[in-house]
């Protein structure tokens, strides 16, 4: 078989906050398929980013008190412990905001701009006089037109519903400043999505067999008519200054619309990967057999089947259009939506602080993904139910009873494979080899799984029946428990091959154990040899514990939970009779050493609607990423006078669901029996993210 070349890539997050599990579960997919294509023999290059630009994170840098560049080079230095945790490889990871993404955006669009596919047109918006800025929709509140709902956003009525424009708005105003927006003309730049070679082009695109899946196909083709949820239009790619993105060339004053240099972000990490490994970049992507392949999320594909691969085709070589582009679902968590704004219900780094195996996560969420943009669903009890049954009791179980006879009772030898190679068992869990190969490459893990599970139970029917365990107490039966042992300790590493891309450590683990190099696909019919040392057998994986299941979706009772997420240190001393200071128990260093402090930056802070002691935090823990925190503070603190404040978070407190959202710590403050409530903060020169110890 020829070797694929494949360039592959996972959406590149918003450079605004941390890791939330959805973006955790699009990594886990491409990482397992990344690594299944590896396991052929393919030449596969794995490449991810910041998507460092556009007004929110302009914005949000500036309430941190950041420059945008300092404020996402901190949230750029959070990812590697998300990245690591759960066994996730990329090749590289960048940034959009980059040298090669500034090259790479400012000639793709000199390219469409020869092409005779970019023009400009005077457009009216909303202008901040304050701010010096043009407003996005989502800057501008007012008051309904129809029903006359104050606060409404400038697109749409919460109250009753109506779709309207901003400029209908009553009484307009900004939501940076307060101000009242002045409507303003200026030129923008378009990419003419209409013209008829554009849509020739991409219906042609969208109609080759086995490119998207059949329903994102669908869905693009009705944009592309006309007769989706969504007009097709020329795309409006510019955005005026004040903007943090990158120059268009010959237009002072303008940027590129942060979703023109989001997509070639993929190709500006590509890049930087090629000038530091000595690919050639122009070589590989103009290289017809190059794939290249997007794993995205189900709410971008608008992007990803009409502008993107319209952007490529017509810059013309080297670039080239997309070869799939792979969606998946959304993940909730007991049927409750996990959006990207809303998604806080399961804390990846929560889940790595309590020690949980990363592995366990990988295969849960593979065993539910099924290569459909279908939305899972993360379900503690199932998780643990999975993991206990299907990981440990089907699979690690046969190494289990089984590898330690091998070494202690045959010094670490198998059997001489001559009696055992063609074992009619074996050769059916080799046999099955093509058909999990095949559902891997159509990314349905979660038959590929149960087919391996299925095969785990076969063999482990064969050791219940051949009991090794009483054979190991029969004299005569040396050669029986050889025998056995040996065939389950084979349909094991065969079995090890088939979860390698889904739980890739105890892979390695396992090649430690039978001494095998790593382990390929093609190594399923290179069976255990004798000359093989079998190491000693230790424990492959534990069980999950309810316990940490508990402790990962903590949710307190509601009355419990202002108090705990107030930052009245006395809180929980208050709650128990008020104790005798002799009485105190003492702590351990290590007791203290398991809470987590460190200085955070107030980067926002504001009243609650209906809380009377709560101010809503926006804290900056600087590698840690941004938290909010619900303070019971409003007694002692005007919220205004909080920002820019530096002051001390306790950042892995389980979060807390309460009324008002979800408090993601706890700030520190200092009481008394006196009035006045005082917060803590730190001695000049503190950086968010330092730890107090
Ligand atoms: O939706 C998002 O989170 C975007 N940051 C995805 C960009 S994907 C690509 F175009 F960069
Ligand atoms: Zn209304």
């Amino acid at each position: 078989m020829t070797q694929r070349r494949i360039f592959i890539t996972t959406a590149l997050p918003y450079a605004n906050g941390a890791f939330h599990i959805g973006h955790i579960m699009e990594y886990i997919q491409a990482d397992i398929w990344v690594r299944f294509q590896r396991m052929q023999g393919n030449e596969v290059h794995f490449v991810g980013a910041d998507d460092a630009h556009g007004a929110p994170i302009m914005i949000a840098a500036e309430k941190a008190g950041k420059t945008p560049q300092a404020f996402v080079a901190d949230i750029a230095a959070g990812r590697k412990q998300y990245l690591d945790g759960f066994h996730i490889k990329f090749d590289n990871w960048h940034s959009t905001d980059s040298p090669e993404n500034t090259e790479l955006s400012q000639d793709i669009y000199k390219r469409l701009r020869a092409a005779g596919l970019t023009y400009s047109k005077p457009v009216e918006q909303f202008y901040d006089p304050v701010k010096g800025m043009f407003l996005a929709d989502r800057y501008i509140k007012g008051e309904c037109p129809k029903c006359g709902a104050k606060d409404q956003y400038g697109d749409a009525c919460e109250v009753c519903s109506s779709v309207y424009s901003p400029t209908e708005l009553k009484n307009p105003y900004s939501t940076l400043s307060g101000a009242k927006p002045e409507l303003r003309t200026s030129d923008h730049f378009f990419f003419k999505l209409s013209d008829p070679e554009c849509v020739a082009f991409l219906k042609e695109w969208l109609d080759a067999p086995g490119r998207l899946q059949p329903q994102v196909a669908n869905k693009a083709r009705e944009w592309l008519e006309g007769k989706g949820d969504r007009e097709l239009g020329d795309w409006d790619i510019s955005r005026d200054a004040p903007y943090f993105g990158i120059p268009i060339p010959d237009a002072p004053g303008k940027y590129f619309y942060v979703w023109l240099d989001a997509p070639i972000g993929y190709l500006a990490s590509f890049k930087n990967y090629c000038d530091k490994t000595g690919i050639d970049f122009e070589n590989f992507l103009s290289d017809p057999k190059t794939e290249q392949i997007h794993f995205i999320g189900k709410d971008i594909i608008y992007f990803h089947t009409l502008f993107w691969p319209a952007m490529l085709k017509f810059a013309g070589a080297p670039y080239k259009v997309p070869s799939h582009v792979y969606v998946h679902g959304f993940i909730q968590l007991g049927g409750e939506k996990m959006s990207k704004s809303r998604g806080t219900g399961l804390s990846p780094l929560r889940y790595l602080e309590l020690g949980m195996n990363p592995e366990w996560l990988r295969y849960y969420i593979a065993a539910k993904l099924n290569g459909a943009v279908e939305d899972i669903e993360f379900n503690p009890d199932d998780f643990m139910a999975r993991v206990n049954s299907d990981l440990i009791g089907k699979y690690v179980n046969i190494a289990s009873r089984c590898a330690g006879f091998i070494e202690k009772r045959f010094k670490g030898r198998v059997q001489d494979p001559a009696l055992w190679q063609n074992d009619a068992t074996l050769a059916n869990i080799r046999n099955e080899a093509p058909e999990i190969q095949g559902l891997y490459e159509q990314r349905d893990f979660a038959k590929a799984l149960r087919k391996v599970m299925e095969l785990a139970d076969r063999v482990n029917k064969l050791v219940d029946s051949d009991k090794p365990w009483e054979l190991a107490k029969q004299a005569d039966k040396e050669t029986t428990l050889h025998s056995v042992c040996t065939r389950a300790l084979e349909a094991f590493r065969i079995l090890t091959i088939y979860l390698k891309p889904v739980l890739p450590q105890v892979a390695t683990n396992i090649e430690g154990l039978l001494g095998l190099p790593e382990l390929t696909w093609a190594d399923v019919d290179t069976p255990l040899s004798d000359k093989n040392a079998i190491g000693s057998y230790r424990h492959l994986m534990t069980r999950v514990d309810e316990k940490q299941l508990d402790a990962l979706f903590e949710l307190p009772k509601e009355s419990k939970a202002v108090t705990a997420s107030t930052p009245h240190p006395a809180s929980p001393a208050k709650a128990e009779a008020t104790p005798n200071p002799a009485d105190k128990q003492t702590i351990t260093i290590d007791d203290f050493a398991k809470v987590d402090l460190r200085i955070a930056r107030i980067a926002n802070a504001e009243h609650v609607e209906g809380a009377d002691k709560l101010l809503k935090l926006t804290l900056d823990v600087g590698a840690l990423g941004t938290r909010q925190v619900f303070a019971g503070i409003k007694s002692a603190y005007d919220p205004a006078t909080l920002i820019g404040k530096h002051t001390v978070v306790v950042a892995n407190l389980a979060p807390r669901k309460m009324k008002f959202g979800m408090s993601e710590g706890m700030v520190l403050a200092a009481s008394g029996d006196a009035p006045g409530l005082f917060l803590l903060s730190p001695d000049i020169g503190a950086q968010p993210g330092m730890k107090v110890k």
